[in-house]
């Protein structure tokens, strides 16, 4: 074994999760515990994510190192996100860690949580790194990057209102479809036409140049009022029901084209056709598909399985490593936060 053993934590949402990793980023144990108490209300309900984090962390971290063999004496260092997430939930992992960093004399590494996320798809395939153009869409968060190396970020666009999660998860919730809706609705866009409906492709225009502010930027609020308008008229019909795949499908195309164009441009403006998706919503069959067709045979597309794309422990563990490695160890004025900065992001020039 070349490297320190470490634990990650990440509770910044809705997910109670735990991994070992060994020094050579092997994953030795792993769990992901989704709480469903959000379901029936819709979505997340900050406080009740954070009792349930307090409620399962303990036993998660006993099964995580049963998994991996190891007594928690055996971990060299904790990694835990420290951010951006809701802060309730956040300081139930973070605390932990630190208490057992404290007790074991073991260094604790504050992880942010995009950061962990475009480390995940190495932890399957070691050629995921950098350079790379990196696509992150989760539920709270649209990022568009160019990464010459690992720690050095440049921000290239980013949602100016809902990221694309939360734009899946409010028209899965006008289809009448379960929290978080970004699941089924792929699978009822399945069965549905993307041309049926033509949805706005929001911030895309033949004008635009790449000194326009809004060349790299997206946005998704307009297209999901599109959507409920179209879903409306339907009900107004009595149509609603044998639609709802075709509106799936085409909401679906659209937050894709607009995906995909964004990240395309990022591509032939860097010169560097190695692209990296991540975050929950990278876990969509149409948004993988089409952006390695379009990408094209000159390309390499990375992105990591269902499992490791939604949030978990290992990724965090990952990018705790690599901030270990160069020293970033959690001071005095350790904390969560909501609003954490990305570290190593920079704006492009422009
Ligand atoms: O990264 P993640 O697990 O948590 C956050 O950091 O937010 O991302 C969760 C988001 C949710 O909005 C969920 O609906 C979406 O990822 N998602 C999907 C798919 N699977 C999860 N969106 C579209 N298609 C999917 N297959
Ligand atoms: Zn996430």
């Amino acid at each position: 074994m070349t490297g320190p053993v470490m634990l990650g934590i990440e509770t910044s949402c809705d997910e109670t999760s735990v991994a070992v990793l060994d020094g050579d980023h092997r994953i030795l144990g792993h769990v992901i515990l989704s709480q469903d108490v959000h379901e029936v209300y819709g979505g997340v309900v900050p406080e009740l994510a954070a009792r349930q984090h307090l409620v399962h962390l303990d036993r998660v971290v006993d099964r995580a190192l049963d998994e991996a063999g190891l007594d928690l004496g055996r971990v060299d260092a904790l990694a835990a996100t420290a951010g951006p997430g809701l802060v309730g939930a956040l300081l139930v992992g973070l605390g932990w860690a630190r208490a057992a960093a404290v007790a074991l004399d073991r260094p604790l590494v504050p992880v942010h949580h995009m950061e962990a996320h475009l480390f995940a798809p190495s932890l399957e395939d070691p050629e995921a790194q950098p350079p790379f153009v990196a696509l992150l869409v989760s539920g709270g968060h649209t990022l568009l990057l160019h990464v010459p190396e690992w720690g050095r970020y440049v921000l290239l666009g980013e949602t100016r209102d809902d990221a694309a999660g939360e734009a899946f998860d409010k028209v899965a919730k006008l289809l009448g479809l379960p929290y978080p809706g970004g699941r089924p609705l792929s699978e009822l866009a399945a069965a549905g036409d993307p041309g049926a409906f033509v949805f706005p492709r929001p911030m895309i225009r033949g004008n635009q140049t790449p000194d326009d502010d809004g060349w790299y930027d997206m946005s998704f609020s307009g297209l999901k009022t599109a959507v409920l308008q179209t879903v409306e008229g339907l009900r107004a019909e009595g149509a609603l029901d044998a639609r709802r795949a075709d509106v799936a499908a085409s909401f679906q195309d659209a937050v894709v084209d607009v995906l995909v164009t964004k990240t395309l441009r990022a591509v032939d403006d860097t010169g560097c056709r190695r692209v990296l998706l991540g975050g929950g919503v990278s876990a969509n069959r149409r948004l993988r598909e089409t952006m390695a067709a379009r990408l094209g045979a000159g390309g390499r597309l990375f992105h990591s399985s269902p499992r490791l794309a939604m949030d978990n422990g290992a990724m965090v563990a990952r990018a705790g490593r690599f901030r270990l490695d160069r020293g970033d160890v959690a001071g005095p004025d350790l904390t969560a936060r909501p609003d954490l900065p990305f570290p190593g992001l920079a704006r492009r020039a422009g």
